[in-house]
Parts: structure tokens; sequence; C-alpha cells
């Protein structure tokens, strides 16, 4: 645990290592944020990530990603792309929009992604990286200038009439400050860990934070995360000011708590050790399955709420939290089964009442 930075910004804040929830496309939507907040309150959240070119292209379904709530902050928005020009843009929307943080998404696998060039493959391309950090630092800066999304040339007249409703609805206090920290999230390599070379690259463009696989885009998600090349990414930020988060395969709050201890980072992200299970952000106690019922419901409801009016909406993408939920109980299969078919909350009621759950 290092903690020795110091700044503006909401990262420096923490008297205690930090434990966030790992940005995940498809999971960490809207309503799963605000669950995860409200039962396990991690320090800090991110949106999915979003593309950058699609915003500047027009694609107002895009703003979903970039729903939250106020019991959401410190929430961050990631976004990915290989345009500098539009990572500027979207940056001052992300400020306009009244977010903690702008987080550049570097750590991508995905064949769609990284044959872009975006996500990780940004690893084999440090002089775009390097481009991209200073057009998003950039863009915060000029949303300090009081450049707004309407100013923006490639952002859509539709998109920024949203954004500047949504920003009536943010706190002024939250609209004065100073300005929001740009961080990155990235892996130790593309088919070799690269560590040294590449986190020394990224020290240099003074993100307020990294937070780091510790696997390869090759690796995919197999193997285990090499906790030992993220610990020596927190040497190297040593004595600087970026902040350094490891992240791979915690399984439980105390498996956080030993690693933020040995390998001496900053804190870390936890991506699917949370998946139905919120409470790994807070305590190591697995909680009873009446509370989880009660979670999942409240979950389910939320998601209707959030996306009912939406004109493709469909209660699919609840499914798998669902599965998530249930799946340490004494009748999982079965009431998983009938859970992947629910279309509602009220399918979802129905069910856990017909297994006496609820
Ligand atoms: C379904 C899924 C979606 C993901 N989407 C994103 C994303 O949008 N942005 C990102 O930076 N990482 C994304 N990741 C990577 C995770 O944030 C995290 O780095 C990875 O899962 C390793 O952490 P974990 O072992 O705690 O899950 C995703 C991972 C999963 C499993």
């Amino acid at each position: 645990m290092q903690m020795k930075k110091s700044g503006p910004t909401f990262w420096y804040t923490y008297d205690k290592p930090l434990i966030g929830l790992s940005p995940m496309d498809g999971v960490t939507d809207q309503p799963t944020r605000a669950i995860q907040k409200k039962y396990g309150n991690p320090d800090v959240l991110y949106t999915e990530f979003t593309n950058v070119e699609g915003m500047c292209h027009g694609a107002t379904r895009l703003l979903k990603d970039f729903l939250y709530d106020e019991s959401q902050r410190n929430i961050v928005a990631q976004i990915y792309g290989t345009t500098p020009e539009y990572f500027q843009q979207v940056a001052t929307v992300v400020c306009e929009l009244g977010f903690d943080g702008v987080d550049i998404n570097m750590g991508c696998p995905a064949k769609n992604v990284s044959n872009s060039g975006s996500g990780a493959a940004l690893i084999e391309n440090p002089e775009l990286a390097k481009k991209i950090i200073l057009a998003t630092k950039a863009g915060v800066q000029d949303y300090l200038n009081g450049k707004r999304a309407s100013d923006c040339t490639d952002i859509s007249p539709k998109i920024a009439a949203e954004v500047a409703q949504r920003a009536k609805t943010v706190p002024g206090s939250i609209h004065e400050r100073t300005h929001i920290p740009v961080s990155v999230k990235t892996r130790v390599g593309y088919h070799q860990p690269v560590t040294t070379e590449w986190i020394s690259f990224l020290l240099e463009l003074e993100p307020a934070v990294i937070a780091l696989h510790g696997r390869t885009l090759k690796q995919q998600y197999g193997g285990l995360a090499s906790w030992e090349e993220i610990a020596l990414a927190a040497s190297l930020a040593k004595h600087t000011n970026t902040l350094i988060l490891g992240n791979g395969d915690i399984a439980t709050h105390q498996d956080a708590l030993d690693k933020i201890a040995t390998y001496s980072v900053d804190g870390v992200l936890i991506g699917r050790g949370s998946f139905g299970d919120p409470f790994i952000f807070t305590k190591n106690t697995p909680v009873d399955a009446p509370s989880l019922v009660k979670i999942a419901l409240e979950h389910s409801e939320l998601f209707e709420k959030t996306y009912k009016d939406d004109e493709k909406y469909t209660f699919m993408p609840m499914r798998k939290h669902l599965g998530w939920y249930v799946k340490g109980f004494e009748s999982a299969k079965e009431v998983r089964i009938k859970l992947f078919q629910a279309n509602s909350a009220a399918d979802v009621k129905s069910i856990f009442m017909e297994y006496n759950l609820l």
C-alpha cells in the first residue's frame, strides 16, 4: 500500500487502499452499478467502455452507457477508440455529464476492438496511445475553458441536447470543481509481458491512475493474472504521482486485502468476483440466500425501471445476473433454468415464490 500521492482529484482523497468495481461491458450497466454500490460500496465504479467513434458518429444509443446516479460517486466514464480528436470531444462530454473521472481503455483483448487498433492493441502502438492520452486531457481542459458538448464539431445536436439535459441534474458543486482526472486501464503486454517499457512510457504521460490487469492480450482471460508484473508496475510508479490499481482473479475480500499488502499496490479492481456478490467489496462472509434473493429481485426491478422505455427493450441481459445470484443455492440448477426464461421482474418474483425462496 503506497497512498503517497497528492493532487486535487478524488483519487488521492482515500486514506486506505482503494477497492473498486472493474468495468465490464454487458455487466456493469447503470442498475448493476447502483446495486453494487448500495450493498458493497466499492470506492470507485467505472462505466462499461464506450466507443468514441460511435459517439462522434451520432450513435445516440451509446449515451445509455453514460447513465449513472448520484449514489454512484466516485464514478468514472471509460472510453475507447483510435481517434484522438474524438477522445478530446468525448472527454468534454464526460465532464459535462458530471463524471468524477475519465478512463481510457487500453486493455480490451476482444478481436472486434483490438483489430481496429484500440483497447489492448494500443500497447503495441505507444505513439497513438500518447496522442489519445494527451487529447483526452485536452478535452478536459476544453471543458474548463467553457466548451460544452454542443460546441464539439463531431457531437450531434441530438447527443449534445441530451447531454445538456442530463447536466442540469448534476449538483452545482460537481460542475464547479477544477478538473477531472484522466486514467488508463491496461494489460501487462500484448504477446509477452512488457511491463517495464509500457508502464514507464505511460507514467511519463502522468495519468492519475493506471489500473493494470496482470495478463497479456494474448492470454485473453486464460491462465492466471501475474501479480508479480503488477508489483513491478507499482514499484515503477512509486516515486510518481500515479496510483497503481492491481486487477485480476480476486476471488474474496480477504484476497483483495492480501494482494494489496503483498504486491504494494494502491488498491485493486474486482471484476468477475463481484458477479452476484456485491459484498465482496466489504467483507468475506458469504451472504445468506434470502438476502441475495431480495437483492436479485430489487436488481430486476431496477433493470426494468431503467430500460423499459427503450425501443428495443429486453429483459435478457438481466438473466445472467440472476444466475450469478443463485449460484450457491441448494436448488441452484433448477431455479437457474427457470430464471433464464424470466422476462420481467414479476416473473422473477413468482419463480422465487415457487421455490419458497421469497
Ligand atoms: C464480461 C466482461 C466484460 C469486460 N468489459 C470490460 C470493459 O468494458 N472495460 C475494461 O477495461 N475491461 C473490461 N473487462 C475486463 C475486466 O475489467 C477485468 O480487467 C478482468 O475481468 C480481470 O479482472 P477479474 O479477474 O477481477 O474479473 C471485462 C471483463 C469481462 C469478464
